[in-house]
């Protein structure tokens, strides 16, 4: 689908009665990442993720029709039962945004109830649960005005409108395995909208395990947005995103073949390979804790140990993901107690797993 195609068409001219709609998004983990872009929100490189299933958004989106037609919505936030003014901009940026495809949220005032199944200051990244979980919220509008869509433009144009929100947003709609960004070798891909992986995965990828060890649950120092442009006068900005294209043609002959120490190779040098391009930017900022490490080096050395696949990413943060074939879970499991949590701030870690994208609650 091309960009034009997501402009909003009501031949019936309708305008809803007020009413509310309830929808949950989760979060994704990208396995090859996405770092760079050019306006608007289009990726330097193809990215691919896994979807979780604990870590969502839950959002209520209210919207009464407005008194004055010609005056901007007015939108009011409540973030876990307190009213956020901070978070207000960006909302009210994303909606001029997307106003050109969904001309209809200029009709009514909005009350955005919103709250994240993991806690907030756990250094887990909001943004693409919170806004994949709004887009849906705005296209569940849409289909009560044009019934007629169908569930792919559905799905897409939910995956096209989270983009333009927060770009691995787009990864969120759907899963358990999305990629984003236009790349040869998957068909139908698309720098505009996340697509499902379109081969079948080997079952040893099947309800994939990701325990997040919350290593630093303060605020980011820097935001990603700083972080993609710090790419634009990168040095090696070009042979990232090609090595990126590239590992996800050779995840793409994994995921399929099942071979999970190429997988484990791919996954771990990714992950190092965007701190490496935050190491190197001008001005470097450096992500890791001292914890990061640490781990990172218990899970090598476990793993030269025994027979595990156990592996890390990481995130644009000091958190690490830890995952694993479902298969490995009770040493795993026990692996990470016995020698990981004391790593996390307050001992605190989330067990999560592979996910089918978002939903409509109500
Ligand atoms: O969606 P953004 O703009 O917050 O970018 C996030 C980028 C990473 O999380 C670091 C990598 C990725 O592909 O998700």
């Amino acid at each position: 689908m091309r960009e034009e195609d997501f402009i909003f068409k009501n031949p019936e001219n309708k305008i809803l009665d007020s009413s509310f709609v309830k929808v949950k998004s989760p979060s994704n983990i990208a396995l090859v990442k996405y770092w760079g872009k050019s306006e608007p929100q289009i990726p330097k490189n193809a990215s691919i993720s896994f979807t979780l299933n604990n870590c969502f958004t839950s959002t209520i989106l209210e919207y009464t029709k407005k008194e004055n037609a010609s005056k901007k919505p007015n939108i009011k936030v409540i973030f876990e039962g307190k009213e956020k003014e901070e978070f207000k901009p960006k909302i009210e940026k994303f909606f001029e945004r997307i106003t050109k495809y969904v001309p209809f949220i200029s009709d009514y005032d909005y009350i955005i109830k919103t709250e994240n199944s993991f806690p907030h200051s756990s250094g887990i990244a909001s943004s693409a649960s919170g806004m994949s979980a709004l887009a849906l919220g705005i296209m569940s509008l849409e289909k009560k005005l044009n019934a007629g869509i169908s569930e792919e433009y559905f799905l897409s144009k939910s995956s096209f409108l989270s983009r333009l929100g927060s770009g691995s947003a787009a990864r969120s709609i759907e899963g358990p395995l999305i990629v984003w960004g236009r790349h040869p070798k998957i068909e139908n891909s698309s720098d505009l909208y996340g697509t499902v992986f379109p081969f079948k995965i080997h079952p040893i990828f099947e309800n994939y395990q990701d325990t997040i060890l919350l290593v630093d649950q303060g605020e980011k120092q820097i935001s990603s947005t700083v972080g993609h442009n710090l790419m634009h006068k990168h040095p090696f900005a070009e042979n990232r995103f090609t090595q990126a294209n590239e590992n996800l043609e050779k995840l793409t002959e994994v995921l399929i073949d099942g071979d999970i120490k190429k997988f484990i190779q791919i996954v771990e040098s990714e992950a190092l390979a965007l701190h490496a391009m935050m190491m190197t930017s001008n001005p470097y900022f450096i992500l890791m804790k001292p914890n990061t490490l640490k781990i990172i080096n218990k899970i090598w050395d476990f793993r030269k140990r025994t027979n595990s696949n156990i592996c890390f990413t990481l995130d644009a943060g000091a958190n690490v993901h830890v995952l694993f074939p479902n298969r490995e879970k009770k040493e795993a499991d026990l692996f990470i107690s016995n020698e990981l949590i004391s790593f996390c701030q307050n001992n605190k870690y989330i067990c999560d797993s592979l996910g089918e994208g978002a939903e409509i609650v109500i």
